[in-house]
């Protein structure tokens, strides 16, 4: 395979995120068919597959030999990290865009040989797009991103989806409430994109989600790692892009005071209910 020329893949792709943007936004006063997936917490609308199938096609027009992986399974079945891997999720947020129109993503993280190397993350009713090359810095549209500076634990704000408070079938639910009961206070966005977009931003310290596919977290994993922030599991180990995992992202400086403080002791009491991944 030719060297891929970074520079180029990168303003092509913001282009075309851009164009899907306006195209969703154009829906916004129209009938959209809303469907449930695996359940009725699980919507996804015609316009999630439309958008997707935008994407793919324009990909592989352009770069038939890069491989995609879609949420709503247009992409290509990828079984290994090597080459060019496009991880494409068309709404991220599906939840909010059915109930508010608002608070919902395009999220395209694309990577080379498992390495993350373009981000973009637009929330298509704020007109707020995120994106880096990697070692190039970040950017919220044209406005760089400034490198994360460390925060105390009660100052920090994470997000966190109630659930995982809950009783789970990840962690006990005892896990995470001790965290929660430190820190200055947590959100719910409802979009994993915006969320992790937000800690690279410097509007939020961390966030946690005990869920998420490779769609969801590929390129907030790489937006915050280009401004100094950590991504990993749960645990603190390396995210693997071909399976869902826990998914574990903030400032350094936060990541590690709950890594210490909160996490090693959910391992030693065995508050992972299943090994973690
Ligand atoms: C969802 C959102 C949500 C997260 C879910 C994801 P979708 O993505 O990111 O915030 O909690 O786990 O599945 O389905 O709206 O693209
Ligand atoms: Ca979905
Ligand atoms: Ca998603
Ligand atoms: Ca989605």
């Amino acid at each position: 395979m030719n060297e891929a020329n970074w520079e180029e893949i990168y303003q092509i792709s913001k282009k075309w995120v851009n164009e899907a943007g306006d195209y969703i936004k154009e829906t916004f006063n129209t009938s959209i068919s809303v469907e449930y997936k695996s359940n009725p917490s699980d919507l996804v609308t015609d316009i999630d597959r439309h958008v997707e199938q935008l994407f793919i096609e324009k990909i592989h027009t352009a770069y038939p030999e890069h491989r995609i992986v879609g949420e709503e399974g247009f992409g290509d079945k990828v079984k290994d990290t090597s080459g060019i891997i496009w991880f494409v999720d068309p709404i991220d947020g599906t939840t909010n865009f059915v109930h508010q129109q608002s608070n919902f993503a395009i999220s395209i993280g694309i990577y080379e040989e498992g390495i993350g190397k373009v981000a973009i993350i637009l929330d298509v009713a704020r007109g707020e797009m995120f994106h880096c090359l990697k070692g190039q810095g970040a950017f919220m549209n044209d406005i760089p991103l400034k490198n994360l500076s460390d925060v105390e634990l009660h100052e920090s704000v994470l997000a966190i989806n109630a659930t995982w408070l809950t009783e789970n079938k990840r962690v006990d639910s005892r896990m995470l409430a001790p965290l929660v009961k430190e820190l200055r206070g947590t959100r719910s966005l409802g979009s994993a994109a915006i969320e992790m977009a937000y800690i690279a931003a410097g509007r939020l310290d961390g966030y946690i989600s005990l869920r998420l596919s490779p769609w969801d977290f590929a390129a907030g994993a790489i937006l915050v790692e280009e401004v100094g922030g950590k991504c990993t599991t749960l645990d603190g180990r390396e995210l693997n892009m071909l399976k869902q995992n826990t998914v574990f992202a903030g400032k350094s400086n936060v990541h590690q005071m709950i890594h210490s403080n909160f996490i090693k002791k959910g391992l030693e009491n065995n508050y992972f209910l299943h090994s973690p991944s």
